[in-house]
C-alpha cells in the first residue's frame, strides 16, 4: 500500500521530526497531541526544522511552505484517522500511554490502516493486544534526529502481517531511509546495544571510577563515539534512556540494572538537553 496520508501522534522531539521528514517526501501529515500548546510546540519545532532547511539550501523558500502546507493539526483522533494510510504514535514510552492511544485508534481508525509506534524497547505484540485486528500494528523506530538518522527499525510483532511489512518498508525508502526489519525483542537491536553502553558509563560514574568529561572523552578517542555516551543520553532524554533501561531489565535480567544517577536524575526532572540539564547543563 502506498501511503499518502499519514498521522503522527505525539509531537515531541521524534513526532515533530518523524512529521518534518515525511512532510518533506511529499506525504500529508496530520499532527496531533493532548494539548494545543504541545501542538503548538511541535509546529514550532517544523518550522525551525524548515528553516534550517532553507538556510542550509537543501530547500527553497517556496518548497519550505510548499512542506509546511502539507501539516495539518487537530487534537482528535477521530478527526485525524479520516483517510489515513498510516499512523506512528511516538507518545511517552509508557505501556498504560501506548495501550490509551492503540486502543483509540482502534475504535476509530479503518481496519485497512497500518498502526505502527516508535517505541524504543517496548513490545509491539503487547502494544498490539489492544488493536481488534493486530496484523496491521508494527514497530517503526526511528532515530534520533529523524531528519538526520537514516535507519529506521521495522519491527515485526507476533501477529504483523508480511504485507503491512513490505508496505512500511516501502514508505521508509520513499522517506530516503534504510529500513532494517527486525524481531519483536526488548530494545531490537540498536537499543540493545547502545542503550547498555549508556547506562554502564552512567555506572561508572556511580562507581567514580573516572569523572562524566573523562568518561565522554576516553570513549570518544579510545572507541570513536561520535559524541561521549553520556551527552549522547542527554539528548536522547534521560526519562526515555530510564524507561528502556527498565524495560531490558525487567525482560533480560539484573545486568541491566539502571544506574544509581540516572534514576536520581530523572527523580529530580534533568531529563537531560530538553530540560535544560541532565548529566550536563545546558544554556537557553
Ligand atoms: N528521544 C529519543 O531519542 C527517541 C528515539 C527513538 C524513539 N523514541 C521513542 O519515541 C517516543 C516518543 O519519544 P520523545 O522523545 O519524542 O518524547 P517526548 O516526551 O519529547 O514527546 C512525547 C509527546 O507525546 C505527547 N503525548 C503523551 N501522551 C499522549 C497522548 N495520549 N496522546 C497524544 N499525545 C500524547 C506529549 O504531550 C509529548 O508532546 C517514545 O516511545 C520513545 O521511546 C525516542
Amino acid at each position: 500500500m502506498e501511503i499518502k496520508n499519514l498521522v503522527v501522534i505525539g509531537t515531541g522531539a521524534m513526532g515533530s521530526g518523524i512529521a518534518y521528514v515525511s512532510a518533506v517526501a511529499g506525504i500529508n501529515v496530520t499532527i496531533l497531541d493532548k494539548e494545543q500548546r504541545f501542538l503548538d510546540a511541535g509546529l514550532d519545532k517544523i518550522r525551525k526544522a524548515l528553516m534550517d532547511g532553507i538556510e542550509r539550501k537543501k530547500l527553497t523558500p517556496a518548497e519550505g511552505e510548499k512542506v509546511f502546507s502539507r501539516i495539518k493539526s487537530t487534537l482528535s483522533v477521530e478527526e485525524a484517522v479520516k483517510g489515513a494510510n498510516l499512523v506512528i504514535e511516538a507518545v511517552f514510552e509508557d505501556m498504560n500511554v501506548k495501550h490509551e492511544v492503540f486502543s483509540e485508534l482502534s475504535k476509530f481508525a479503518d481496519e485497512n490502516t497500518i498502526l505502527a509506534s516508535n517505541t524504543s524497547t517496548l513490545s509491539i505484540s503487547k502494544i498490539a493486544e489492544v488493536v481488534k485486528n493486530p496484523q496491521r500494528v508494527l514497530g517503526l523506530h526511528f532515530f534520533n534526529p529523524p531528519a538526520a538518522m537514516r535507519l529506521v527499525e521495522v519491527i515485526k510483532g507476533k501477529e504483523t502481517s508480511d504485507m503491512v511489512v513490505e508496505s512500511a518498508k516501502g514508505f521508509v525508502t520513499t522517506l530516503k531511509k534504510v529500513p532494517i526489519v527486525a524481531k519483536d525483542s526488548p530494545g531490537f537491536i540498536v537499543n540493545r546495544v547502545l542503550l547498555p553502553s549508556l547506562n554502564e558509563a552512567a555506572k561508572l560514574l556511580d562507581e567514580e571510577v573516572a569523572t562524566k568529561e573523562d568518561i565522554d572523552q576516553a570513549l570518544m578517542l579510545g572507541a570513536n563515539f561520535p559524541a561521549g555516551p553520556l551527552t549522547l543520553a542527554d539528548m536522547v532524554g534521560l526519562d526515555v534512556a530510564l524507561a528502556s533501561q527498565r524495560t531490558m531489565e525487567r525482560e533480560l535480567g539484573e545486568a541491566y540494572k539502571p544506574a544509581n544517577i540516572l534514576v536520581k536524575l530523572v527523580e529530580e526532572g534533568k531529563l537531560g538537553i530538553k530540560t535544560g540539564e541532565g548529566f550536563y547543563k545546558y544554556r537557553g
